[in-house]
């Protein structure tokens, strides 16, 4: 993509530019807040994850914009064979440690990916799952991005997708750094032509809004997850 004259039609409206956009999602979760310090590490998996695999077979799996792994180990101890990859540097280079530290590093492999310039996350692999959690992007290039990360399920195999429903800006629990970054689950259907109106290759298994309590700022308040689990049939 050229990101040079990509937004140019959006200049002086409030569509952030895919380069104010990077900078906004690697500040938030990239190398600034993953350098240096340990602290975000919780080692928990995503509820949505454990949740939408408990009822499949481990095989190979693909975890997209990974952050510092909790969920690519988690599958690994889960006997998954797994690839993660993200555009953070630092990030993966957590990733590395924590799959040691739990004795994985066998089972997981890293890539460096940077949703907003490659056309896939990993070329010429496809795998039986593939995850990616909180990839809030702009709304623009949200269909040719997903698109891309769809492209790696193999027939037969899942994609997941769990992101930060809209509910939670209208309510204020998430202030995201652009306008339309937080997604439903039509967007994504949409996005991989998976809804009614355009019959393809995916099965939709889940396309829900679930609830979730979460500590916010020392405070317990219900977020909203979208939730989107697709079979590919072709
Ligand atoms: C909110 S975190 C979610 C991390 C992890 N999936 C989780 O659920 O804990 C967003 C992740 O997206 C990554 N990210 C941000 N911009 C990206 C981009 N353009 N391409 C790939 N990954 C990106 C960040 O480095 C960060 O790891």
């Amino acid at each position: 993509m050229n990101q040079s004259t990509h937004h140019h039609d959006h200049s002086g409206d409030a569509e952030p530019t895919l380069a104010e956009m990077r900078e906004a999602l690697t500040a938030g979760f990239g190398d600034a807040r993953y350098a240096g310090s340990d602290r975000v590490w919780s080692g928990r998996a995503n509820q949505r994850l454990v949740e939408q695999v408990a009822d499949l077979t481990p095989g190979t799996a693909l975890e997209v914009a990974c952050g510092e792994g909790a969920d690519a180990v988690w599958l690994a101890t889960q006997g998954w064979q797994v690839t993660a990859v993200d555009v953070s540097e630092v990030a993966l280079a957590k990733v590395a440690e924590h799959a040691e530290e739990a004795g994985v590093g066998e089972r997981l492999r890293l890539g460096f990916y940077d949703a907003l310039t490659d056309e896939r996350p990993v070329p010429r692999k496809r795998f039986d799952l593939v995850t990616v959690s909180f990839l809030h992007v702009p709304e623009p290039d949200f269909a040719r991005i997903y698109a891309g990360i769809a492209s790696a399920v193999a027939v037969g195999g899942r994609l997941l997708v769990t992101a930060h429903h809209p509910h939670d800006v209208e309510s204020g629990v998430r202030r995201p750094h652009g306008p339309g970054l937080l997604f439903d689950p039509a967007r994504v259907l949409t996005a991989l032509g998976a809804d009614d109106a355009q019959p393809g290759p995916w099965e939709v298994e889940v396309a829900a809004v679930q609830e979730r309590e979460q500590v916010v700022g020392g405070e317990a308040v219900v977020v909203h997850d979208t939730v989107v689990r697709l079979r590919r049939r072709a």
